[in-house]
């Protein structure tokens, strides 16, 4: 620590406002993974220095006019191991989408691939035929055309394939990019851009024997979900990236069928919160770590001032336990474990980073207190089995109308030793409470979220509220594989 200036240090945080809350300092320890009742563990094991791929930055494209055609191949997945992957563009990661708030949005789906598709913008509010909900998916060979405009947040966005039974699958092989809105209010922050932001989407693979990832869910993983030993960064294994010092903007994406991250800085140094899936943030935090369940964003500030070449610093997700969690055996039993997910290699001394506003945004939504409805949605797992409120998906079925910007209280119920992260289309929705469990709202949990992440038995309270469109949208578990087996309601907002 004592190589870093102090001065340049505590003007920094001093700046942004912010202390390291304790709860997370004391998750920081981390325990060893005890996922109990199993024998047998999986440890990832450390990766040597030598073992490491430079990222790979996924091609930015604006949304206008675009075809993104979705087709197998192969991708260098690091070291020049060829993999087979789904691709969109001939690109993996899919490109990134980069688009002003308030432009239109205008791209055609070509689908080559062997199965139906749909694509999904996740976070934007399009109306619902522009959605990509699953009973739009068009066959091999098919295409489908979006036009909308984005009226949503500047924020860190993503889009992937959405297709009923097959997300899983075709989100695992490759169809998924990052989608980034830009706004004028967060340009006129000052935050770092061009080379000093750096979007990257995470994720655990399985590899086969011949080192490529493979997709095989059975047994176990149709309980936990997908999950693998091995970390990549944009399609790249074990990635990372050289840097200078100064200060990062990480724009991160958990792309992972299951797999939840706590990510932390290998110094002990802190990360500086400043937004997550709906935009920027009212104030930046100071955070030892985040927590980030599958479809979650958050967008971080990397501060290396002071940071030597040649120096190392590991993006990692620490160790965690999940109480009253299930036990299983195999790749399933992956979930806590450390992971190295971006080593970051200091290549030059660059000027100490410059100070930014301490408030960043306004960040509206709806205010629980003008709630006029509540409403419980209880996500269980039993044989196999994932059902929300007891049912399992059906195309045709709505399951719950909501009535076109009213506020309600929506209480997602933990009734399992599994988590799910909880995600609802067409809005953003502010957590209100948690009890069980971790008992609060985290700090990346504040402003606008998406995706919220319910750890075993928790019961999470959120105010929604819908005022873009009204038409059927979906709510629904983002691991992939109990989206996959049903965990997925019909919500049509009349
Ligand atoms: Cu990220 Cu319904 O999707
Ligand atoms: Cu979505
Ligand atoms: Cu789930």
């Amino acid at each position: 620590m004592s190589r870093f200036s102090h001065l340049s240090r505590r003007q920094f945080l001093r700046v942004l406002g912010g202390s390291v809350p304790a709860a997370t300092v004391g998750a920081m320890a981390g325990l060893p993974a005890l996922v109990s009742g199993c024998e047998r563990s999986v440890v990832a094991s450390p990766s040597p220095a030598e073992d490491r791929h430079p990222l790979r930055l996924a091609p930015e494209i604006e949304p206008q006019n675009l075809t993104l055609t979705a087709a197998p191949g192969t991708a260098d997945v690091g070291g020049g191991v060829e993999a087979p992957v789904w691709k969109l563009n001939e690109s993996l990661p899919s490109p990134l989408l980069r688009v002003r708030q308030g432009d239109r949005f205008r791209v055609t789906m070509r689908n080559d691939l062997p199965q139906d598709l749909i694509l999904h913008w996740h976070g934007l509010a399009p109306p619902d035929d522009m959605d990509g909900h699953p009973r739009f998916a068009v066959p091999p060979g098919g295409s489908y055309a979006y036009d909308f405009s984005v009226e949503d947040r500047p924020g860190t966005y993503w889009y992937h394939s959405h297709t009923h039974m097959h997300t899983g699958e075709q989100t695992y092989r490759g169809i998924g990019g990052l989608l980034l809105v830009d706004g004028d209010e967060e340009e006129g922050l000052g935050l770092p851009g061009g080379e000093r932001e750096i979007p990257i989407i995470l994720q655990d693979r399985r590899l086969g024997g011949d080192g490529t990832p493979v997709y095989t869910p059975f047994g176990p993983d149709r309980m936990a979900g997908y999950m693998g030993p091995e970390p990549f960064g944009n399609g790249i294994r074990r990635p990372y990236l050289e840097v200078d010092s100064g200060l990062y903007r990480l724009r991160v994406l958990n792309g992972s069928n299951a797999r939840i991250f706590r990510l932390a800085r290998s110094d002990g140094r802190p990360l500086i919160l400043i937004g997550n899936d709906g935009g920027l943030l009212e104030e930046a935090q100071t955070v030892a770590s985040v927590e980030m369940g599958p479809a979650e964003r958050v967008d971080i500030l990397l501060n290396l001032d002071g940071a030597e070449p040649g120096e190392v610093v590991m993006i990692r997700s620490v160790s965690f336990s999940l109480q009253g969690g299930m036990g299983f055996m195999g790749g399933a039993n992956l979930q806590g474990q450390p992971l190295d997910l971006l080593e970051l290699r200091v290549r030059e001394r660059a000027p100490e980073s410059p100070s930014l506003p301490t408030r960043l945004s306004t960040v509206g939504g709806p205010d629980p207190g003008q709630a006029v409805r509540e409403r419980s949605f209880r996500f269980d797992s039993r044989m196999m089995n994932h059902f929300i409120n007891g049912r399992s998906f059906q195309m045709d079925r709505v399951d719950v109308e909501v009535p076109f910007g009213d506020t309600e209280l929506w209480h997602f119920v933990n009734a399992s030793g599994l988590p799910h992260p909880v995600h609802l289309h067409a809005t953003h929705f502010r957590v209100v409470s948690r009890r069980g469990g971790r008992n609060r709202v985290m700090a990346w949990e504040e402003g606008l979220k998406d995706t919220v992440l319910l750890l075993p038995f928790e019961t999470v309270t959120v105010a929604v509220r819908f005022t873009a469109h009204r038409g059927l949208y979906l709510l629904h578990c983002h691991n992939l594989e109990h989206e996959d087996m049903g965990m997925m309601a019909n919500v049509l907002v009349v």
